[in-house]
């Protein structure tokens, strides 16, 4: 990749409206904007993303964001050589504002444009970030996904298993719902947990009993809904030593799941030599210091991008669609908005629907 490419990234497949200036010059990655505006405010007095008011905030932010991406790099749209947008697999409505907006500038500009899938986006940041070369095993777990690929090549994943049910992210937020702490629920639940006995409250540990990488975390939930009643029950409500330790209790279940099955996966996986993370789960210190454990034992790298690529952004995306387009492809006029779209094709599709949207 000799070639000097600009990209202008567009994201709005869940509650975040992004865009990013990404360009690749003598072979390396440099993010020249990164421009993300959040919906947490909007979707808050409802407990939960909702579909309808993602799709209409996106539609109001996408120029905004664009413009201050393309402010911040410097550039103006003649200096780009195309327009990278995620094609899916997310909240439709939001999905097809992008896309729209992403056609709209395209056929304007005269640039090519590439539809990249949302969950590539994420698999190819550690490349992006660390510098990673290929293959890594990568742990995708966020509020929306949760899931094991081989990373072999720009457009090569193979799915190793992921979660059955609820994404980690759900269930961290839905604890701190049931918990009376506020939206989004991973760093308070992380908070308490640390104040906390994790030995206090026993929690299951789903499907460790059953070979293979799938999870499963909403039976996590229910578990602590019963464990925080027995207590209310028992002492006439939640005390802080109690609250904590509820905390404390679910956060050593999700990291035990999470280690062991990393463990599983990276003996599945003799041929690399790094385990990234992504996802705002990664986030959690005790979580990341488990995994991080669990690569050193298997004697690989572990590579945990900075926070803010992470979490949803639109440089992911348009590092992924930089390298499509470096592959040779091109969409038209008729890309589609896909709610589905699993990397892996070979691999069983997900059934089911999380808060976040469709499961890949
Ligand atoms: O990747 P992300 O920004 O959005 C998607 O889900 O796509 O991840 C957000 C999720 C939320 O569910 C949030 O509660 C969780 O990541 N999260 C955490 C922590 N920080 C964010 N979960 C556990 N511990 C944290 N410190
Ligand atoms: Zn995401």
């Amino acid at each position: 990749m000799s070639q000097s490419l600009t990209f202008l990234g567009i994201e709005s497949s869940c509650d975040d409206t992004a865009a990013a200036v990404v360009r690749l010059e003598g072979g390396t990655p440099r993010i020249l904007s990164s421009v993300v505006a959040g919906q947490v405010a909007l979707h808050a007095p409802y407990g939960g993303v909702v579909p309808e008011i993602a799709a209409r905030a996106h539609a109001e932010k996408l120029d905004i964001c664009v413009e201050q991406a393309l402010a911040e790099a410097g550039v103006t749209l003649r200096a780009l050589d195309g327009v990278a947008v995620t094609a899916g697999p997310g909240l439709i409505g939001g999905v097809m504002s992008g896309v729209m907006c992403a056609k709209g500038i395209a056929a304007g500009a005269g640039l090519p444009l590439v539809g990249v899938n949302h969950l590539a986006g994420h698999a190819l940041t550690p490349q992006l970030s660390e510098g990673l070369g290929f293959p890594y095993l990568l742990l995708l777990v966020s509020g929306g996904h949760c899931q094991f690929l081989t990373v072999r090549g720009p457009e090569e994943f193979t799915r190793l298993g992921g979660t059955i049910d609820d994404a980690p992210g759900e269930a961290f937020d839905k604890t701190a719902k049931l918990l009376g702490l506020p939206q989004p629920g991973g760093p308070m639940v992380e908070a308490e947990a640390a104040m906390g006995d994790p030995k206090a409250v026993p929690f299951p540990r789903p499907l460790l009993d059953r070979p293979g990488c799938d999870m499963s975390f909403s039976g996590l939930k229910t578990a602590l809904l019963r464990a925080r009643d027995a207590v209310v029950a028992e002492r006439g409500g939640l005390t802080r030593k109690a609250r904590a330790d509820l905390c404390a209790g679910f956060q050593a279940a999700v990291c035990d799941v999470l280690a062991e099955k990393s463990r599983r996966a990276l003996a599945a996986s003799p041929e690399v030599t790094a385990f990234a993370v992504a996802g705002g789960v990664a986030a959690n210190r005790a979580i990341r210091a488990r995994l991080e454990e669990v690569a050193a034992r298997a004697g690989v790298r572990f590579a945990a991008p900075p926070l803010r690529l992470c979490t949803d952004n639109a440089a992911m995306i348009a590092w992924a669609g930089i390298q499509r387009f470096v592959a040779g492809h091109r969409d038209g006029m008729d890309l589609a908005a896909r709610p589905r779209w699993p990397l892996d094709r070979a691999a069983p599709s997900m059934l089911g629907s999380g808060k976040k949207g469709a499961k890949a």
